[in-house]
């Protein structure tokens, strides 16, 4: 049987819940091995107790450049090699603009987008002394797509998340393999905040094997599920009037 990640050095940042700890499960099945980062050790270890000893655990707050920097130099002295990177860690809390909590937007924008610049920084310099050189997967949200209402300051940061995916694929594409991940709604702790209801939500193992699927695929976006991402990419072609139109009646 062919088994892609076979032996793969994978690290997972946003490793201890929700999709990136399905994430985890999922790739630990398929037969990579991870490095497991986000900043809850308990949580990490609980997950590595249960994936197996070929995993290891790396306890990161992705908000900070330096710790960043030594993480990414302490797992590739570990296991030689970093494979693929995918980058998951984010904080939200819903907020309107009128009322918005300024300290909590800080550490939003820290962790969503300072934390994935932090990351970039850090493992490129590792990818290019690698051959074959691997990939690097930031994860975006159809949040970044388009601007709704309720949903800053955390929209604002995934698009620049697909703004830095795209610059990425830009500059590195010959070299590295870079992905942009788009989920929908994904049941988690991030979406239990929320008191709306959501659309075409799925579980964290859908979101998983959609993302393991994709990691594989040729293409630059893995975006899921479908009937709801081709929606609002439909949206954001339509010409500001009528989209506008249209988000406005979302509030
Ligand atoms: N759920 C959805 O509907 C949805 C939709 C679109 C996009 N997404 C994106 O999918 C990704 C995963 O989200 P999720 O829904 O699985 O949320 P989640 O369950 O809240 O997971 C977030 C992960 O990020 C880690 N994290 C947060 N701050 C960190 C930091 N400073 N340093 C290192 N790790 C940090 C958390 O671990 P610690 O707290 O232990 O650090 C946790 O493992 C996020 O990028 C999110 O924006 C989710």
């Amino acid at each position: 049987m062919n088994r892609p990640y076979q032996d793969q050095i994978v690290w997972i940042i946003g490793a201890s819940s929700g999709i990136g700890y399905a994430l985890a499960r999922e790739l630990s099945a398929r037969g990579a091995i991870l490095a497991l980062s986000a900043r809850r050790k308990d949580e990490l270890e609980k997950l590595n107790d249960e994936l197996g000893e070929r995993h290891k655990v790396f306890v990161l707050d992705t908000a900070d450049a330096a710790t960043t920097q030594r993480t990414a130099q302490a797992i590739r002295a570990a296991f030689g090699r970093i494979d693929r990177i995918i980058f998951l860690a984010a904080a939200y809390a819903p907020m309107k603009i009128d009322a918005l909590d300024i300290v909590a937007t800080k550490g939003i924008v820290d962790i969503n987008l300072t934390g994935a610049f932090n990351v970039v920084h850090a493992v490129l310099p590792i990818l290019k002394t690698q051959q074959p050189r691997g990939q690097l997967a930031l994860c975006g949200s159809v949040a970044g797509y388009i601007g709704l209402p309720n949903g800053q300051p955390y929209s604002a940061t995934k698009a620049a998340i697909i703004n830095l995916a795209e610059s990425l694929h830009a500059e590195c594409k010959d070299s590295i393999d870079i992905k942009l991940i788009s989920p929908g709604f994904v049941r988690t702790a991030l979406t239990d905040k929320n008191n709306f209801k959501m659309p075409a939500m799925i579980e964290p193992e859908q979101a998983a094997t959609e993302i393991a699927d994709g990691l594989l695929a040729r293409g630059f976006e893995i975006h899921f599920p479908k009937s709801f991402t081709l929606f609002l990419k439909l949206l954001r072609l339509l010409p500001y009037r009528l989209s506008q139109f249209l988000t406005r009646k979302l509030n």
